[in-house]
């Protein structure tokens, strides 16, 4: 993984911030010994051996990634399923989840539940979700392989994008299915899901084609399902960033 140098302030800050969301007391970071140390409000001191400073980026999120609240993905959904964080709560039909392998290494992040998935209550299973079932048996993955789950858990009115706020809100949620699943690498469906993840402004085009990093995931970007049924044209670079993924995968999990 290339981080380079003058993103590795605006990494840190990012990092550093997560951490605090997570109740971390102070970090102390000592470049001179190759050290960092994160002292957490429960009086626990982790200390992480760092060799470079892209490595003390991953070093500081997979620290975020943290041990998990919940001992499987079926009692975090139990507690969390009858969700009213955010108005989404009163108009959904069903809170979906996510569906798939609970150890996969890798998942599949998209936006949020349209129509089909609402009434449903699983994750891509209406036009766009048919389309990603064929990308993903193209590069050989059933569902029974990944995990699929998106950026917020109930439908958004008239399938218009989640707010930030929404996501805001829905983001423990996403955190915790990650610390859980531990995936090796995470695929982001569309802009919504990438700009969300990667806390960036930079236009979907530009984030595809390199790997990125999120809590210690490897990630890569692609256009989403729904927009290459509207523009075909979108169909070769997806068909490249698969590949892509496959061989990274193929690479990780060997
Ligand atoms: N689009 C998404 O982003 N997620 C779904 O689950 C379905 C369509």
């Amino acid at each position: 993984m290339n981080t380079k140098p003058d993103d590795i302030h605006r990494l840190l800050k990012k990092a550093v911030k997560s951490q605090i969301d997570i109740g971390t007391k102070e970090i102390i970071i000592n470049r001179n010994s190759a050290k960092l140390q994160i002292n957490k409000c429960d009086g626990q001191t982790d200390v992480l051996n760092v060799a470079s400073e892209a490595e003390l980026f991953n070093q500081i999120n997979t620290s975020t990634l943290g041990e998990p609240e919940f001992d499987s993905l079926e009692a975090h959904y139990d507690k969390i399923c009858n969700c009213q964080k955010c108005p989404l709560g009163k108009t959904r039909n069903k809170f979906v989840y996510g569906v798939g392998n609970p150890h996969a290494d890798l998942v599949f992040i998209g936006e949020g539940p349209g129509r089909d998935e609402d009434l449903k209550g699983e994750p891509f299973v209406g036009r766009a979700g048919k389309l990603l079932d064929k990308i993903l048996e193209a590069i050989k993955f059933t569902r029974d392989d990944i995990y699929i789950l998106n950026m917020v858990k109930c439908r958004p009115p008239e399938n218009r994008d989640p707010l930030p706020e929404e996501m805001e809100a829905c983001s423990p949620y996403l955190i915790e299915q990650l610390r859980l699943i531990k995936p090796k690498l995470i695929c982001l469906l569309g802009r919504v899901a990438a700009q969300r993840l990667l806390d960036t402004k930079t236009p979907l085009g530009k984030l595809r084609g390199t790997f990125h990093n999120f809590m210690g995931a490897e990630v890569l970007v692609t256009y989403h399902p729904a927009a290459l049924l509207r523009f075909q044209a979108y169909k070769r670079d997806t068909w490249e960033d698969m590949q892509k993924l496959k061989a990274r995968y193929d690479e990780v999990t060997r």
